[in-house]
């Protein structure tokens, strides 16, 4: 299976344009809880997604990541060097499935994104609201795993969101292990 370790989705086009915000913002003690209370109502919303919602492609990690040993920076290529982890593109599931399984039916539903120029779209299970600041490549860089935040999404077949991404989660590590809980190092 030589062709899988060429297909380090290297090149491909991104699917996600994020520049770690990473400046503190020098908002106004105002513009700051006029943002927080919107975030609130974001955050009400983002609570209502279900925790494993039917996806437009009945998408199995399993079968990558484990039988198949695909490592996860092949799909989400950004996360020791970005804000984003990033969601895979159209491109990077054609790019062997243009070869592999090719007449599987959910399989044929990447073609036909693909020759839509469409990209698929996947539900989110993990968003935060617009107010809230995170970075994967500050996390990574001092240890953490995938396992620590995503539970085992990355070995399931269905995937499903098993953490809650709190403020309280947050903060409880952030104290734990002397990271910053200064309200500007996580809100804008
Ligand atoms: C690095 C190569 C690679 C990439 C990238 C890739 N796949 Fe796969 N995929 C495979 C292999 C290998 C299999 C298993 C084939 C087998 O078991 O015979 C597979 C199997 C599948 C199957 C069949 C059911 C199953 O899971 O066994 C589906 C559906 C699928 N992939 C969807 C996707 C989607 C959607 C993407 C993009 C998000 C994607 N794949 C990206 C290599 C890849
Ligand atoms: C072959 C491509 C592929 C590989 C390899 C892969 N993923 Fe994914 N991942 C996806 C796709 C496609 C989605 C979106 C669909 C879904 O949630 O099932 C996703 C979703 C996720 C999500 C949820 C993101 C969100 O906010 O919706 C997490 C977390 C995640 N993957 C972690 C991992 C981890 C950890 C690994 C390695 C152990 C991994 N993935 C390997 C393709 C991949
Ligand atoms: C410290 C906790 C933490 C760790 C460690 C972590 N994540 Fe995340 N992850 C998050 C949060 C929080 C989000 C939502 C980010 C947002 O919406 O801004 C997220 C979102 C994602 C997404 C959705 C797309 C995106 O980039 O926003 C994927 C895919 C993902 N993570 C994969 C991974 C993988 C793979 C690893 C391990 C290499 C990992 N994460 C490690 C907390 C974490
Ligand atoms: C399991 C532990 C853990 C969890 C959970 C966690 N963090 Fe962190 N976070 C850290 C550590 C450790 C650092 C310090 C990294 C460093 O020193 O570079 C950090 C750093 C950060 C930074 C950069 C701080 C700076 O000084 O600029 C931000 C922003 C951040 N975390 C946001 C979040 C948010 C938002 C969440 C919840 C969604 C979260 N973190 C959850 C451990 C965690
Ligand atoms: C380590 C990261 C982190 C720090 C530090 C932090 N927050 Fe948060 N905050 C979050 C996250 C993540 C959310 C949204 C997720 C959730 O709670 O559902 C949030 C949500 C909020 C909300 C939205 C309302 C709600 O409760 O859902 C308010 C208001 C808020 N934070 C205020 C503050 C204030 C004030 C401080 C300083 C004392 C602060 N935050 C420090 C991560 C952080």
């Amino acid at each position: 299976m030589a062709f899988l370790y060429t297909l380090t989705a290297r090149g491909e086009p991104k699917t996600f344009d994020c520049e770690a915000p990473m400046t503190k913002a020098k908002a106004s003690v105002l513009a700051s809880f006029s943002l927080l209370l919107f975030g609130a109502l974001a955050v009400g919303f983002a609570r209502r997604t279900a925790r494993a919602p039917e996806q437009p492609i009945a998408f199995n990690h399993k079968s990558h990541t484990i039988d198949r040993k695909i490592d996860c920076s092949n799909c989400h290529e950004y996360y020791n060097q970005q804000a984003a982890a990033g969601i895979p593109s159209v491109r990077t599931c054609y790019t062997c499935h243009s070869r592999v399984q090719t007449n599987n039916s959910e399989v044929k539903k990447i073609f036909a994104y693909y020759e839509k120029k469409q990209e698929i779209p996947w539900i989110r299970l993990y968003q935060m609201p617009d107010h809230v600041l995170f970075t994967h490549k500050r996390h990574i860089k001092v240890g953490l795993t995938c396992r620590e935040c995503h539970g085992n999404i990355g070995e399931s077949a269905v995937a499903k969101r098993e953490v809650d991404h709190t403020m309280g989660r947050c903060m409880k590590c952030h104290e734990a292990k002397g990271a910053s809980i200064d309200c500007l190092t996580c809100h804008r």
